[in-house]
């Protein structure tokens, strides 16, 4: 018998504040498909731009400002009697931000009388995949599982195992800064604004167009080092010696920032490639699985999907559309923890956890 339970979730956690209904549409409890109601994002990018990375205090009112709007978006026009719970991102992220969430989603539990389900942020962004997969939940199963999963994002560096959805295996993750972080950091040593990664891939296929030599060498942090962990903050530092160099020479032109950025982006793909390429084939999974905002990055999945032929496995990653924050890969995540019977019925039982782990 087919069963739909609608979820309404709420995401905070960093600098863009997001609600979704979904729906998630059940045969013998298990998932076929979700469709999406609603899936509304107000993004603080243009806030942020100046400090080149996200300000928490700043984040934090920004969400309060939005949040009431974004949701009052999301909900209009669905019968909110309709709705059997609600997803809400508990962690990892800024605790000042998540507490925006959680605080809002605690005074919907009072006035609605609706449960709550709390979500891990990383978690999220790989099972945002499911959002579109066709065959839902058992074609994850036969197809794609065990998968070496990568989150890759502006806060999170993540690799880990999946065996089944809930059932996490963390190999590795960034030491210092993560991998988005890293374009963003790049970006502002070169004067491109935030966030960095959309800019600095553009500029990165430009100078490919090219076809010449940048003659730049910048290091793969931890590229060869057995571990599944990476380390992203030397690479930041090269390219703030080589552009310090640059500049007092002939300063920052249009060439020279191509060539760079082009440089950088091979450098992170290179070693996120390479790290998950080498759990995937230890692990005999039968899949790469990506996602977060750095998923969106074409070089990234351009060089994955030649890995995954290579080693005649799955590759997956989201629609651009998913791979940023969003709050339909929060509700996602909550359908499937209310399943495994992570439900909250009091607003005080609800907490973030700014550290949270995927295992
Ligand atoms: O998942 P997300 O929206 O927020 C976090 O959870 O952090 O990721 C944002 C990050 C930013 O660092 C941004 O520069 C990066 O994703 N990003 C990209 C691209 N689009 C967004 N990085 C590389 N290439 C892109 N096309
Ligand atoms: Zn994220």
């Amino acid at each position: 018998m087919e069963k739909i339970v609608n979820i309404l979730a709420v995401e905070t956690s960093c600098d863009d504040t997001a609600a979704s209904i979904i729906a998630a549409f059940c045969v013998a409890g298990k998932l076929k498909k979700f469709e999406i109601f609603s899936n509304i994002i107000s993004s603080q990018a243009s806030i942020h731009a100046g400090y080149g990375g996200v300000y928490p205090a700043l984040a934090k009112r920004e969400h309060q400002k939005n949040l009431p709007q974004v949701f009052k978006k999301a909900v209009r026009g669905f019968d909110r009697k309709k709705i059997d719970f609600i997803g809400i991102t508990a962690g990892p992220g800024l605790d000042p931000c998540l507490w925006t969430g959680i605080n809002f989603v605690q005074e919907l539990m009072r006035k609605e009388r609706k449960p709550a389900v709390p979500v891990n942020h990383v978690e999220a962004h790989i099972l945002a995949n499911l959002l579109t997969l066709k065959g839902g939940e058992s074609k994850l199963k036969k197809t794609y599982l065990p998968a070496a999963c990568l989150a890759v994002s502006g806060g999170h560096t993540v690799l880990f195992l999946m065996n089944d959805i809930g059932d996490y295996e963390l190999l590795g993750e960034t030491r210092d800064d993560a991998a988005g972080e890293c374009f963003d950091k790049v970006a502002r040593i070169l004067g491109l604004g935030y966030p960095g990664g959309p800019v600095i891939s553009e500029y990165a296929r430009r100078w490919k167009a090219r076809e010449k030599d940048s003659g730049i060498a910048v290091p793969r942090p931890m590229i060869g080092q057995k571990n599944y962990d990476f380390s992203f903050s030397g690479l930041k530092t090269a390219v703030l010696y080589h552009s310090k160099k640059q500049t007092s020479e002939t300063g920052k032109s249009e060439e020279y920032i191509e060539a760079m950025s082009y440089e950088v982006e091979q450098a992170i793909v290179d070693v996120l490639v390479s790290k998950t390429r080498r759990a995937a084939q230890a692990r005999q999974a039968k899949a790469i699985i990506i996602g977060g905002g750095v998923a969106a990055n074409e070089e990234l999945r351009r060089r994955m999907e030649i890995v995954t032929d290579e080693l005649g496995i799955k590759f997956l990653a989201p629609p651009k559309e998913f791979c940023a924050d969003n709050a339909a890969m929060i509700g996602v995540a909550a359908f499937f923890n209310r399943r495994k019977g992570e439900i909250l019925q009091k607003p005080e039982d609800l907490k973030t956890d700014p550290n949270l782990a995927i295992e």
